[in-house]
Parts: structure tokens; C-alpha cells; sequence
């Protein structure tokens, strides 16, 4: 079979029924991956024609857009023409299994726990990636890290969902000394360090944690492009981490950030309104910008939306979906 891999326009042949990251990989085509199980969505690449069966790249947003696959998970059935996502920002941060002991567990709000984790070994990984988090043996669940890959100590912001299974029981589990499991980096939402122009990070509630892995990553490695993130939450009580966003905006001119909240219940300083709303009548067009969106899967469906009517291709609006597990 031949695949013609845009926009590189390469030409390479394997044998039907070939898995296309294997293919890709083996022909030295610049593709990110991470997990190699169809769990993390780094792989997915858009198939212009030919047959590429495999599962849907990602529930939710990609699932609208069914010539997405995951390249680890599909298998190639007859010439095709395939496009890898920006071949220039490559990420290969192999997933792994590591331990940890908890350095930190504290409040940052009245529902939201920062929890500290020193891994045994180095977690490599770029801002915005996310890994799997073995609390203890029955509760796993996805966090993404709120800071940049320069130690061996990871910092995750956690919801109490008061219905939840696993997070109501936080406060009772988990202490200083305790071990926990994780495997990633996992994600596709990750910083894009050969971008220069303005960026725009959406973020709702805990969606702070990988806003933040991504700002300070762009800002903290000498990016210098504008920056601007917008955190939504319900209610003023509901905001956290103003000291991490204040210690920014104090250390580096570019950067801005904006408080919206959706409740209209109390006086408050803060913008009002739902958080897309906000960011849409500030900028009224987004041509040359590059989208981060971390939050629940309505706001990062209607940002997604609103980002490409105003200029953005959907390729340059980053978010990895998830779903409310407590
Ligand atoms: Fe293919 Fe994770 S590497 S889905």
C-alpha cells in the first residue's frame, strides 16, 4: 500500500494491514504518541482517503469529526492520503508506570485539594499533559500536572465532587508520606513551543491545573508571546490559585489573566457572565492565535465553536476530553 503523509508530502508503503503508527514510525514520519493503546489520543492523525479503520480518534469534540483516527490503534487498508498534526511540534514522551509519595496535600478552595507527589524516577512530559492517578488500588483517576517538568515533584489540583465515589474520601485517605501510583504523560494538549503568536487558555475550575502547566511552561522556557488566560467559575468562592496567577502576571508583562463568574447571586469584583462569552466579546477576531481549553466538556465544546468561527482552525484548538468522574 502507499500512504502519502501531507503536509510533508512523503510517499511510503507498507503491507495491508500495517498499524500506521508502526508505518509512520518506521519511516521516520514525525508523529507524537504516548500511551500506544488508544487511551490518550496524541496519535491522531486525519485521513483525506483511503481506508484507515480504526476506533474514533476521541469522545466528544473529535467524535463530530470522524477523519480523525488514533495512528496507534488503526491499521492500513489501502493507499491513503494521511496528515500528521503539525510535524514540527512533536512530542514522544512514552508512557510509564511510577511511583509516588505525597509531599503535599492542602486546601485551595472550600472543594478543591492541591496534592504534591515526588516520583521515584523523572515523569517526563510536556505543560498541559495529563497522567493516570492511583489514589489507592480501587480509585484511579485523570489529573493533569499544574506545573512544568523540572524536578521530580508533581503538583495536582483535585475537585471534591460531593457525589463522587473517590474524591469525598480525600480528606480521610490521603496524608503526607503516603504512596500513590501513576502512568503517563498522557494528552495532546500540550504547549506548542514553535508558535510566536498570541495565546489564549480557557479554563474551567480544576482546568486551571493543565492552564497553568502551559502558561509557565511557555513563559518560564522565554516564550515571549502574548498570553492571556481566562478562568471561569461559579461563584467568587469557587476561585483558587490567584496567588499563582497574580506571581505571573507580576513576573512577566505578557502574560493576563481574567476572572469570570456565571453566578449573578452576589457582589463580586469579577467579570460576570459564562467564561466563553467573556473571552468572544474581548477579542472579536483570533486569526494567528493558538486555543488551550481545559474544563467541563460543555464550556471547552462552545469555546471550541466560538474559537473557530473567529479564525482559529480547529487543528490549532487544543483540548483532551474528559469527563466528570468524582
Ligand atoms: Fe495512540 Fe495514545 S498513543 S491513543
Amino acid at each position: 500500500m502507499e500512504i502519502l503523509v501531507n503536509p510533508l508530502n512523503k510517499v511510503i508503503t507498507a503491507p495491508a494491514g500495517s498499524n500506521l503508527l508502526d508505518v509512520l514510525r518506521e519511516h521516520q514520519v514525525p508523529v507524537s504518541y504516548s500511551c500506544l493503546s488508544g487511551r490518550c489520543g496524541t496519535c491522531r492523525c486525519k485521513v483525506i482517503d483511503g481506508q484507515v479503520p480504526g476506533p474514533a480518534a476521541a469522545e466528544g469534540r473529535l467524535a463530530q469529526n470522524d477523519t480523525y483516527v488514533l495512528a496507534c490503534q488503526s491499521t492500513v487498508e489501502s493507499d491513503c492520503v494521511i496528515e500528521v498534526p503539525e510535524p514540527d511540534e512533536v512530542v514522544t514522551h512514552p508512557a510509564k508506570t511510577l511511583k509516588g509519595t505525597i509531599t503535599a496535600f492542602d486546601i485551595l478552595c472550600h472543594d478543591v485539594r492541591r496534592l504534591r507527589v515526588k516520583t521515584n524516577k523523572p515523569l517526563e512530559f510536556s505543560p498541559g499533559q495529563y497522567v493516570q492517578l492511583q489514589l489507592w488500588p480501587e480509585a484511579v483517576r485523570s489529573y493533569s500536572m499544574a506545573g512544568v517538568p523540572v524536578d521530580d515533584e508533581l503538583e495536582f489540583h483535585i475537585r471534591i465532587v460531593p457525589d463522587g465515589r473517590v474524591t469525598p474520601l480525600l480528606d480521610e485517605k490521603l496524608q503526607v508520606g503516603g504512596s500513590v501510583k501513576l502512568n503517563g504523560p498522557l494528552g495532546a494538549s500540550y504547549l506548542r513551543r514553535k508558535h510566536e503568536g498570541p495565546m489564549l487558555c480557557i479554563a474551567g475550575g480544576t482546568g486551571l491545573a493543565p492552564m497553568l502547566s502551559v502558561v509557565r511552561g511557555a513563559l518560564e522556557s522565554g516564550m515571549a508571546n502574548d498570553i492571556h488566560l481566562f478562568f471561569g467559575a461559579r461563584a467568587e468562592r469557587d476561585v483558587y490559585g490567584l496567588h499563582y496567577l497574580e506571581a505571573l502576571a507580576k513576573d512577566f508583562p505578557q502574560f493576563h489573566y481574567h476572572i469570570v463568574l456565571s453566578s449573578t447571586e452576589e457582589s463580586s469584583p469579577y467579570q460576570r457572565g459564562l467564561v466563553t462569552d467573556a473571552v468572544f466579546e474581548r477579542f472579536e477576531r483570533l486569526e494567528g492565535w493558538r486555543v488551550y481549553l481545559a474544563g467541563p466538556p460543555p464550556m471547552v465544546e462552545a469555546a471550541t465553536l466560538m474559537a473557530t468561527r473567529r479564525g482559529v482552525p480547529f487543528e490549532h484548538v487544543y483540548a483532551d476530553a474528559f469527563y466528570p468522574s468524582g
